[in-house]
């Protein structure tokens, strides 16, 4: 779907608002559903048609009050209201060149890009601490609330905090840098802190309700790992920790989807324990392993430069090339790279 976004304060559940992509489901109560059912479907955290075109028969069972029959009169409709088919790729290739990017505050990175940080799909920045995961969020939230024409997304930005490391000031310097009204902008973050797993996973379908009523250009989740890591530390653990993580993940690229937000996740490196490590210089990998390479479109690996520069390396991307960029955290976020 496009990601074209209407104006931040855009109400979803005001018909008038055209150009939409999310149809609130409970638009099928003209379509012969019962509103109990909608609401039950609601609660369960299905907000939008495109929910639940994109459930399976199984998961919409799993829902109370949703027989077998109704998940198939549901889908059905699902099916006919949202575009669920082929398309041909030259149709794609329009879409495409619609989609919006969401600029970081330095050219160089943003050139590295191909504009800027996807809307529609998972964008992974990993690295050692300290290497600006953090900071390249604050500059997002600020500049996805800036027009389309500007670099931003014309939207809100939503963010899981699970490590503390949220902080109003950085948001206040950035949106100084652009002239906006700082205390507006902080009032289209909308922040959440974390405190385990399965509290993430509630706030990313918390977070499907919120985004059905108001536009929301970006989802950060800062970091999607390390909470997993915490609960789930055994040895024995690890199925169970990547059956979690594939969980919330598949969590966010539904949200992707469904919304056309860009969704940010930040994620630290870790030795590696077995595998003849100690053989290699650079041993360190992303946590999640496979589960979270799959689910993230493009993955970004930072890494320490000379004084506050840094070097983005696309590790993985369907249309980029491997290449690097060099970027420096300043007072007011992220800008391009400074001589030393
Ligand atoms: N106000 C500021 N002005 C300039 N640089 C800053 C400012 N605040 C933080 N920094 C720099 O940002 C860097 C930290 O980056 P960031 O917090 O994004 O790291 P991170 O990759 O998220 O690390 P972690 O894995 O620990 O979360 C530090 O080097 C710090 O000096
Ligand atoms: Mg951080």
């Amino acid at each position: 779907m496009s990601a074209q976004m209407a104006h931040v304060d855009a109400d979803v559940e005001n018909e008038e608002n055209a150009g939409l992509a999310c149809q609130s489901i409970m638009s099928l109560e003209q379509r012969g559903f019962v509103k109990g059912d909608l609401n039950k479907l609601k609660e369960a955290g299905y907000h939008t048609i495109e929910a639940i075109a994109f459930a399976t028969r199984k998961e919409l069972i799993a829902v109370k009050g949703i027989s077998e029959q109704k998940a198939e009169r549901l889908q059905t409709e699902a099916y006919k209201l949202c575009p669920m088919g082929f398309t041909t790729a030259s149709e794609m290739h329009a879409r495409r060149a619609d989609m919006v990017q969401i600029r970081t505050g330095s050219q160089a990175l943003d050139q590295l890009l191909g504009g800027g940080i996807e809307t529609g799909s998972i964008t992974e920045l990993f690295g050692e601490y300290r290497t600006g995961k953090s900071q390249i969020c604050h500059s997002l939230a600020v500049i996805c609330q800036l027009p389309i024409d500007m670099g931003g997304a014309e939207g809100k930005c939503m963010w899981i905090d699970t490590e503390n490391t949220f902080r109003p000031e950085r948001i206040v310097a950035a949106a100084q840098r652009f002239g906006m009204d700082p205390s507006s902008v902080l009032e289209n973050v909308a922040i959440a802190r974390c405190y385990n797993s399965e509290h993430q996973f509630h706030l990313s379908v918390a977070a499907a309700a919120m985004m059905s009523e108001s536009r929301y250009a970006l989802l950060i989740v800062d970091s999607a790992t390390g909470l997993f890591r915490a609960d789930y530390n055994g040895r024995g653990e690890l199925a169970n920790r990547q059956m979690a993580l594939g969980r919330f993940m598949r969590q966010l690229m539904k949200l992707a989807d469904q919304f056309g937000i860009a969704v940010v996740i930040t994620n630290q490196v870790v030795s590696q324990v077995d595998g003849g490590a100690m053989f290699q210089a650079d041993a360190k990998k992303p946590i999640g392993g496979h589960i979270v390479a799959h689910a993230s479109t493009t993955r970004l690996g930072l890494r320490k430069g000379k004084g506050e520069n840094r070097v983005c390396k696309v590790h993985q991307s369907p249309c980029l090339a491997e290449g690097e960029a060099t970027f420096s955290i300043t007072t007011t976020g992220i800008e391009d790279g400074k001589d030393n």
